[in-house]
């Protein structure tokens, strides 16, 4: 046998089945060939495993990628080893990964395990007599339904915006027409070179997606910056994201437009283990996405860390903190439409300890010095590459009007959404919301309603403005 799909599974029985796996480090489906094989040498007399006292950390549908086929480009960087857990979760998701590695991916990982992995053959020359008889590059360019650079270099990501198909994995990316998604991985200084960044938006001009890089530290000792490869499940999200519904394909009276909108709490590490958070659930935010790309906008939501599932039709960046989500958020510049409803923290802690700070008995509490985050909402509402249309929340337990018309001013936005965070209104994290709307023209008072109906509505004004304004 060589492949197991698991379908029909009630809801109860696929989420002990998740767990179990889980708990013992195994795929969904290589639980169930343990099961398959256990229950066939020793009949109903399964094998005591103990007892699941924690909630798995990490609960999926095994069918959410089910017979989705990536073609992943692996290129020549450090980060190429991430590849495997990649290939591992996707995978484990129902996906089929068929692999391709560049010659300098080979000097990272070898295409032996790669392909162990993939459980594939790996693709590695562009004149191999048998691979082009086998499935030649222009079928493995279309054979797929999406095309996934990860990692991918400074050199690939250049021959990429030239248009240089010079072999076999640079070829496939000019052949092919399907979505195509990047994950770039370097030094944070190639990342922040010129030439780099003139590529990277000439990528995105020509409608490629793109997902990180992480700021963090690097794989040479004592560098930290922008430049670490996105996390292999944050990947899987955002394939999983573009795959739902290739965003930006809906018609509607936003097509053709571009948004960002932020979302979720950020985290803001102490030291490894603790951090600074807020009571923000992502729900308005997700749901402001969601809403956009309804009316046909290509949507990019930046997300802290929320527990709640990316939106269909969008794609999604996950970010932790303040800083990585304006990263994130400078680099999708310039776009039409931004709206910033993540509640980010104000201040981090400066400078996260490098260890866990113990407590010391008899010692007095460590003190926690606080450094001020950056506005991602004014840096937005006042850069050079401004969104036509900039809208921002004012989540507020007091003066609610005038906090938010003093936030429209210092932070450049042409609305604020004002909604009254007060613990008796239970916004936070709650369905519901009654927002304001604060304009130069005037406050605008919505009755309370579920924050998708408050999504719906928002993005139905933004198409509207947009309709009557030449932005
Ligand atoms: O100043 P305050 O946090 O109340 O402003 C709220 C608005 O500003 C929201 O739109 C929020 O997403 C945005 N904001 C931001 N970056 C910050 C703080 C707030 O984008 N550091």
């Amino acid at each position: 046998m060589a492949s197991i799909t698991i379908r029909n599974l009630d809801e109860a029985t696929k989420q002990l089945l998740r767990e179990r796996a889980a708990h013992n480090g195994r795929s969904m489906e290589e639980e169930v060939r343990h099961l398959l094989r256990d229950s066939t040498q020793a009949p109903a007399s399964f094998p005591a495993e103990p007892a699941i006292a924690t909630v798995s950390p990490e609960i999926f549908d095994p069918l959410e990628l089910d017979g989705k086929r990536i073609l992943l480009i692996i290129t020549g960087g450090i980060a190429a080893y991430k590849c495997l857990d990649l290939i591992r979760r996707l995978r484990e998701r129902g996906a089929s990964v068929r692999p391709v590695m560049t010659e300098g991916a080979r000097a990272f990982i070898t295409p032996l395990v790669v392909g162990a992995l993939a459980n594939d053959k790996v693709f590695l020359e562009l004149f191999s007599r048998e691979d082009e008889q086998d499935v030649g590059h222009i079928s493995l360019a279309r054979e797929c339904d999406l095309v996934l650079v990860a990692p991918a270099t400074a050199d690939f990501i250049a021959k990429m915006a030239l248009g240089i198909a010079n072999d076999l994995a640079s070829t496939i990316v000019l052949a092919s027409n399907r979505p195509l998604l990047v994950a770039p991985a370097m030094n944070p200084i190639m990342w922040a070179a010129a030439a780099l960044q003139r590529n990277m938006q000439q990528l995105r001009a020509d409608g490629v997606h793109v997902i990180g890089p992480m700021r963090g530290e690097m794989a040479e000792s004592g560098e930290a910056g922008t430049g670490r490869m996105a996390e292999p499940l944050d990947i899987v999200a955002a394939v999983r994201g573009l795959l739902a519904e290739a965003p930006g394909t809906i018609s509607g009276p936003l097509t053709g437009k571009r948004a960002i909108v932020t979302s979720g709490p950020t985290h803001e590490p102490i030291d490894p283990v603790r951090y600074i958070a807020n009571r923000s659930s992502g729900k308005q935010g997700h749901a402001i996405a969601a809403a956009l790309a309804a009316l046909g906008a290509q949507v990019t939501l930046v997300s802290g860390p929320v527990t709640i599932t990316d939106p269909p039709g969008v794609l999604t960046v996950h970010v932790e903190t303040a800083r990585e989500m304006l990263d994130a958020v400078e680099q999708l510049l310039p776009a039409d439409i931004a709206v910033m409803v993540a509640a980010v923290a104000d201040w981090r802690a400066s400078g996260e300890a490098g260890e866990k700070i113990k407590k010391k008995p008899g010692e007095a509490p460590p003190p926690l010095q606080l450094t001020e985050n950056p506005d991602i909402l004014k840096t937005v509402g006042h850069h050079a590459k401004r969104p036509a249309l900039v809208v921002g929340f004012a989540a507020e337990t007091q003066n609610l009007i005038d906090n938010a018309k003093g936030k429209l001013q210092r932070k450049g936005a042409d609305w604020i959404v004002a909604n009254d965070v007060s613990p008796a209104k239970g916004v936070m994290g709650g369905d519901r919301n009654h927002v304001r709307i604060v304009s130069r023209s005037g406050v605008e008072d919505w009755p309370e309603m579920d924050k998708t109906s408050v999504a719906a509505r928002l993005a139905e004004k933004i198409a509207e403005r947009f309709e009557t304004t030449e932005v």
